[in-house]
């Protein structure tokens, strides 16, 4: 008689832990794209596409991908959610943008050093107050999740505080999200300085705090060579030694006449890339944005030192910086993740990164194709941030971040999807007419963030 109670108790239990083990399991039916490598070299090893297609979540990972009718059959009991129709692909990495000027995006008629004087010091001063930049987090969050973006390499302001506010608001939605306190001890105005000591100081603090919490990660961010005394790199550097899975965020080689300021700043070096080599912040976790005019023998270091670089298009457009060497960096071998560099970067849109990518592209007299554009928004990101065991992918055991679009949004794209033939001609009227208005959800982690209204 006992027996049979506990019996009937643990059969009942197990069908309630099996009942709620189903709950966590969610599967998603759409037309499916990820990559596996760049398709530049691996052709169509490089990615799955699934046109009736389903992804499988499972409390917040990836637990299969694949055709409709396979999936189907092997979990039955999941939650199914239908978008037919629909691209799902992995959500954007953006690896290179400033949330505090979000406010000051399309700003007239300067090159970067001007611009930085008129416009974006002033801005980023209002930073210091934590409950301003809080509010402002959280706008330029629902910029990313509206756009498809899950993960970013993002620059705070001088202040620590301004690193809070972001973290803090990312954490609201357990993104993964790379982050840091610009360092400047000179070449900027008074009220936006640091000094060598004060950086490392709040920096180390900084990391202490934020490092590996959840998805966080923190990035050591001296602003560029320009605007640190060599003491100052020299901390940046120190920390990084202590510190050895942080990143490195910084600008090298954009514009002309900040090449030749940083000639006249360290004479003592060979080029701009070895100064940050010099102080020990070149390396795997390092990421360079720009770098548009840097020689080919830099190219070799930083191909050698595994260092990366966020190529940011509408940026490079938008201030006359110049037209970044793109498939050379990649016959390198240097891992090369897009950004948008808002607020010299003019969208928040990977789509409009991708498509003014393709005409940085073509105006060398080469070729970007549509399936090579979808791969560096996100696993190629991904590998630029050295992060593609975890995101960028469909990789059974990644974390579940993905977007889900639509293939028109307006009465012109709609038509030239339809015009369409083949998936590379579809991708690629994605990228040139689509934007914010494609993106219909957004999921992070598992959970849906946003929802087109
Ligand atoms: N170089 C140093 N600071 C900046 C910045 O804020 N934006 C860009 N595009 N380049 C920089
Ligand atoms: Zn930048």
């Amino acid at each position: 008689m006992r027996l049979k109670f506990w019996m009937s108790l643990w059969i009942g239990l197990s069908l309630v832990s099996a009942s709620q083990a189903l709950a966590e399991v969610k599967a998603y039916r759409a037309s499916i794209l990820h990559f596996t490598g760049d398709p530049a070299r691996l052709g169509e090893q490089a990615y799955q596409y699934f046109q009736d297609g389903a992804l499988v979540i499972d409390n917040g990972s990836v637990r299969d991908v694949g055709p409709h009718s396979e999936i189907a059959k092997k979990f039955r009991d999941a939650e199914w959610v239908d978008y037919s129709g629909r691209l799902i692909v992995p959500g954007f990495v953006d690896t290179h943008v400033h949330y505090p000027q979000t406010e000051m995006i399309a700003a007239y008629g300067e090159q970067l050093l001007q611009w930085l004087n008129t416009y974006t010091f002033p801005t980023e001063r209002k930073y210091k107050d934590y409950d301003y930049a809080r509010k402002q987090s959280r706008f330029f969050i629902d910029q990313l999740l509206r756009n498809g973006t899950t993960s970013a390499l993002v620059f705070g302001t001088v202040h620590p505080e301004s690193v809070d506010a972001l973290f803090d608001e990312a954490s609201r939605f357990n993104m993964r999200l790379i982050g840091g306190k610009v360092m400047m001890d000179r070449n900027a105005p008074d009220y936006l300085v640091d000094t060598a000591e004060t950086s490392y100081a709040e920096s180390k603090a900084l990391i202490q705090k934020w490092h590996g919490k959840n998805r966080l990660l923190y990035a050591i961010t001296p602003r560029f060579a320009p605007t640190s005394t060599p003491e100052q790199l020299a901390a940046a550097g120190r920390l990084k030694a202590e510190f050895p899975t942080t990143y490195v965020h910084t600008h090298v080689s954009e514009n002309p006449s900040e090449v030749e300021w940083v000639k006249s700043l360290f004479p003592e070096r060979s080029g701009y890339f070895d100064v940050y080599e010099h102080y020990g912040l070149a390396g795997e976790h390092s990421v360079f944005a720009h770098g548009v005019h840097l020689t080919d023998s830099e190219f070799d270091r930083i191909a050698a030192t595994r260092s990366s670089i966020a190529f940011c298009p509408t940026s490079n457009l938008f201030l006359g910086s110049g037209l970044f060497k793109l498939l050379p960096a990649l016959d390198k071998g240097i891992r090369v993740g897009m950004g948008t560099d808002v607020g010299a970067g003019t969208s928040f849109s990977m789509l409009q990164t991708m498509n003014e990518a393709y005409k940085v592209v073509q105006l060398q007299g080469q070729k970007l194709s549509s399936l090579q554009s979808f791969y560096l928004a996100t696993l190629g990101g991904a590998q630029a941030l050295g992060l593609d065991d975890k995101i960028g992918s469909f990789k059974t055991g990644n974390e579940a971040d993905f977007v889900v679009m639509n293939w028109g949004a307006t009465p012109l794209s709609k038509l030239r999807n339809k015009n369409s033939k083949t998936l590379q001609e579809k991708l690629f009227v994605l990228l040139t007419l689509g934007d914010d208005r494609n993106v219909v959800e957004t999921y992070v982690a598992g959970k849906r963030v946003y929802r087109a209204k």
